[in-house]
């Protein structure tokens, strides 16, 4: 029995891609760029972002991760004699190195951007047929993280087929057994996505990091938006990998001002899809990544319920969790959200090998597929809670109530059996630490409009 057990553990980590040190174990934490200010970045916008991680408690909570994202080279060439990118001098006079050194002596970590294409989504060089030197280089300027984009992909290197991606009601699932049935050009029962130019693409820069590992262990980013069936082969070749499209479509004008267009459609759409994703394939070493946060964007478009549900419902799934906001204006609802003891301890639990995923739709039948009412009741078990997480969102836009039924989550209905009454268990909320107390039979929660509520559910009582 023993042996048995041995046997199943590594050919578990035979395809997951486990890295020296921990790193990409447990989904990322951090702050990116993109969201807040797109290509407008230089040193002084990063180092203030890095500060502000420290200055505001986040550090402290575990966020450490902080992202360059795309636009901080050189856009029209690679140095001619070293065939290296060029750190854009204006924008950061001390090289990425400088950057990266004085991110390290906050006590924090540097992500850096590039495409599995010829240039970035922004146009600038990318790194198709210079992997072994970007990783080299991106080692040696002190990087510890790679997000790794799908723009710029020559013709040459495009996939033969359409994979689904079940993200929006047009590509409506049914999922997982991937159909979508408005999929143009798809592969033919049995195509081998694990071989296809996609999956060759990202691999070769894995390959190349992975060669970095005596030197500076890399986490590895995939970011090919769910293209190519990534699910089914992303664990041994990255750390997360994106499984769908921009989590909003860029910036917009509200009044004279320029902002993030951040909306709540968009957040139920990648939480619908996620929900039929995150039971088969999240873990230890390999996260599929709903995209960088929008808390504290999207002023005028997303109410603070929004918000929390948002970041409840990422943290729960263990997507990574990128701050995608200008931290020296946050508000501070925003920041509590983002600060949330509860989901951080679940997102980082280092004994707990999965997420949490829907034990129940409710505003709809089990597993339907429902861009815009994602499935409500969520429950994972979470050792570092000591407890079961249970999430409840009202997905619908008027006030309304959830209930939790201790005897429908299936983390508490074995403790329940053989209990006519059911049982009661210690509950707290997960928001406000408030303490409930003995709570028998289940909980019922009043939410406003797309809120979420976050019970952390103890020892029976
Ligand atoms: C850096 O970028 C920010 C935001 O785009 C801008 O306000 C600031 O003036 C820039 N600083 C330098 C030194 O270029
Ligand atoms: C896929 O799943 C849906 C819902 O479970 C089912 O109705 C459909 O027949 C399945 N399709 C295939 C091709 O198995
Ligand atoms: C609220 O939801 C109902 C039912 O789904 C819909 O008919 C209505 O347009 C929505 N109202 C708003 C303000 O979004």
């Amino acid at each position: 029995m023993e042996k048995l057990l041995v046997f199943i553990s590594l050919i578990y980590q035979a395809n997951a891609l486990v890295r020296p040190d921990g790193v990409g174990r447990l989904p990322a934490l951090g702050w990116s760029s993109w969201n807040a200010y797109e290509c407008d970045i230089n040193a002084s916008v990063i180092l203030s972002a890095a500060e502000q991680v420290v200055e505001l408690g986040l550090k402290d909570l575990s966020y450490e991760y902080i992202n360059i994202d795309d636009c901080w080279s050189v856009k029209t060439h690679r140095d001619p004699t070293t065939n290296r990118m060029i750190p854009d001098p204006e924008r950061f006079p001390g090289g990425i190195a400088g950057v990266a050194s004085q991110i390290h002596d906050l006590g924090l970590k540097v992500g850096i951007y590039s495409s599995a294409g010829e240039t970035t989504c922004a146009g600038y060089p990318a790194s198709l047929g210079y992997e072994d030197i970007d990783a080299e280089t991106f080692a040696e300027w002190g990087i510890d993280y790679l997000k790794y984009d799908d723009c710029g992909v020559p013709s040459t290197w495009a996939d033969p087929y359409t994979s689904c991606i079940p993200d929006t009601a047009n590509n409506a699932g049914p999922f997982p057994n991937g159909t979508c049935p408005n999929l143009a050009n798809p592969a033919p029962k049995g195509y081998n996505w694990d071989s296809s130019p996609s999956a060759t693409r990202f691999r070769r820069m894995r390959d190349a990091l992975e060669a970095q590992n005596q030197d500076r262990v890399i986490l590895y980013s995939l970011c090919n938006w769910g293209n190519a069936a990534v699910n089914t082969w992303a664990a041994d070749v990255g750390n997360s990998w994106r499984v769908s499209g921009d989590i909003s479509p860029g910036r917009g004008e509200v009044g004279a001002e320029r902002v993030r267009i951040a909306t709540w459609e968009r957040i139920a759409e990648i939480a619908n899809e996620m929900s039929f994703l995150v039971r088969d394939y999240a873990g230890f070493w390999g996260w599929p990544d709903a995209d960088m946060l929008e808390v504290g964007n999207g002023e005028g478009d997303m109410t603070v319920a929004e918000n929390r549900a948002h970041f409840a419902l990422w943290a729960g799934m263990r997507s990574p969790l990128l701050i995608g906001t200008r931290l020296e204006t946050i508000k501070e609802e925003h920041l509590a959200i983002l600060k949330n003891p509860t989901l951080l301890t679940f997102h980082q639990d280092p004994h707990t090998n999965r997420p949490a995923y829907p034990y129940k739709w409710g505003h709809n039948a089990d597993y339907t597929f429902d861009a815009a009412h994602p499935a409500e009741y969520w429950s994972g078990p979470s050792a570092a809670l000591d407890g079961t997480l249970v999430l409840m969102l009202n997905s619908e836009n008027v006030t309304s109530t959830r209930t939790a039924v201790w005897g429908e989550v299936p983390e508490l209905r074995d403790a329940q059996r053989g209990h006519e009454e059911g049982y009661a268990f210690e509950v707290v909320d997960g928001w406000t630490g408030e303490e409930f107390g003995c709570v028998e039979g289940g909980l019922e929660v009043e939410l406003e409009a797309h809120d979420m509520a976050v019970l952390v559910v103890g020892g029976a009582c």
